[in-house]
C-alpha cells in the first residue's frame, strides 16, 4: 500500500475519569508512572493506518508468536511536553516537571517467518517525569568501552531502534561495577569518541592555537541524531559563536581528548539527551587513567553545560518565546 499519513479527523476518544494512577510529584521516577491514556494506531499492509484512538491506558494483548517479540521489529521516539489537554493534572506546574512521551512502533504480524511485518501497530504512551537532578547538577565518572562497539559504519545505531539499546546494558553494568555512573563508547582503533551511554557526548577544548572549539561527532551513520544535540549545535552556532567559539561536528579521539586534558586545555564535557538535557561529566577513565574533565573538585557542571541547561529549560518552560515552542 502507498504511504498515507494518520488520518488525525477519524480519531476516537474512549475517556476514563480514573485518576487512582495519579502520583505524587516528590515519588516520580523517569519513566516508571504513566497517564491513564495512551494513544493506538493500528496498520496493516492492505489498509494503510487505521483510525487513531485515545484509550484509557492498558495491557497490549498479543499472540506469543507476534514479530516483535523474536525479531525485534521496534522502533521509538522520545521527547517532552510541558502541559496537555487530556492528561494535564499528571504533570506537575513547577519547573523541572514534564510529560515525556514515547511514541513506539512495533510488527505485529504473527508469524517466526523474517520478512517485512504486514501489520504493524503505533502506540504513544506519557510518563510524567520529574527534574533529572532534583538536588542540582550532578557531574559524573565514565569509563571509556574498547572492548564493546555500539554503532558502526553501515549499521543502524543512528536509528532509535529498541534492539540498539538492550545490548548497551552489558558494558554499562561493567563500568557501573568500577564505580562509574556510564560508559564512554568508542569506535575503531583511532578511538574515535562516539557517544556516551545513551546520550550524544560534547567536549569543549582549547586548540593548540588557542582557539575555543565546542565539538560533537559528526552524523555518520553512528551517532543518533538526537534533537537535543542538534538544539546544542544550533544554540552554541547561535550563541556562543559571537564569543569566539568553533563549533563543530567532526571526528575526535581520545588521545586528542587527553592531549588536551594533560596540557590543560579540555575546557568542560557533557552528555546532551531528551532525558536529562544535558549530563556534565568529571573523569573518564581510559586505559587505567582517569582524565579530568575540567571541573574544580567543588564544581558539579562547566560553564557551557550550566548555560545549554537554562537556555533550553527557558524556551522549554516558555520563558522565552521560540520557534521550537508550540502551544497545542
Ligand atoms: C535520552 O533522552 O537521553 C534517551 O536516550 C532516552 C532514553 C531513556 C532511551
Amino acid at each position: 500500500a502507498e504511504i498515507c499519513p494518520i488520518d488525525v479527523s477519524k480519531l476516537q476518544v474512549v475517556k476514563t475519569s480514573d485518576h487512582g494512577l495519579l502520583i505524587p510529584p516528590e515519588k516520580l521516577v523517569f519513566g516508571r508512572n504513566f497517564t491513564d491514556h495512551m494513544l493506538s494506531v493500528e496498520w496493516t499492509k492492505e489498509d494503510g493506518w487505521h483510525a487513531p484512538r485515545i484509550l484509557p491506558y492498558q495491557n497490549l494483548s498479543l499472540d506469543p508468536a507476534t514479530c516483535v517479540f523474536h525479531y525485534a521489529f521496534e522502533c521509538f521516539e522520545g521527547m517532552k511536553a510541558y502541559k496537555v489537554k487530556m492528561d494535564e493534572c499528571f504533570i506537575p506546574g513547577e519547573r523541572g516537571y514534564s510529560l515525556y512521551l514515547r511514541p513506539t512502533l512495533i510488527g505485529t504480524q504473527t508469524t517466526l517467518g523474517i520478512s517485512p511485518p504486514e501489520s504493524a501497530m503505533l502506540f504513544v504512551i506519557a510518563s510524567p517525569v520529574g527534574p533529572y537532578y532534583p538536588t542540582g547538577f550532578k557531574a559524573i565518572s565514565l569509563e571509556a568501552t574498547n572492548y564493546a562497539v555500539r554503532a558502526w559504519p553501515g549499521g543502524v545505531g543512528d536509528k532509535k531502534l529498541g534492539a540498539n539499546y538492550a545490548p548497551c546494558v552489558l558494558p554499562q553494568k561493567e563500568a557501573a561495577s568500577r564505580g562509574h555512573q556510564q560508559n564512554l563508547w568508542l569506535f575503531g582503533e583511532e578511538e574515535f569518541v562516539t557517544e556516551v551511554g545513551t546520550m550524544n557526548m560534547f567536549v569543549a577544548i582549547r586548540t593548540k592555537d588557542g582557539q575555543k572549539e565546542l565539538i560533537t561527532a559528526p552524523l555518520d551513520g553512528t551517532i543518533l541524531e538526537g534533537i537535543t544535540r542538534d538544539s546544542i549545535l544550533t544554540l552554541a552556532r547561535e550563541r556562543l559563536a559571537p564569543e569566539g567559539w568553533v563549533v563543530s561536528e567532526r571526528k575526535y579521539t581520545m588521545t586528542e581528548i587527553d592531549q588536551a586534558a594533560r596540557e590543560g586545555r579540555l575546557i568542560e564535557a557533557f552528555g546532551a539527551g531528551t532525558a536529562a538535557i544535558v549530563s556534565p561529566v568529571r573523569t573518564i577513565y581510559w586505559r587505567g587513567k582517569g582524565l579530568n574533565c575540567g571541573l574544580d573538585q567543588n564544581e558539579e557542571a562547566g560553564e557551557i553545560t550550566v548555560k545549554m541547561k537554562e537556555w533550553m529549560e527557558a524556551i522549554q518552560y516558555g520563558d522565552e518565546s521560540h520557534e521550537w515552542s508550540y502551544i497545542i
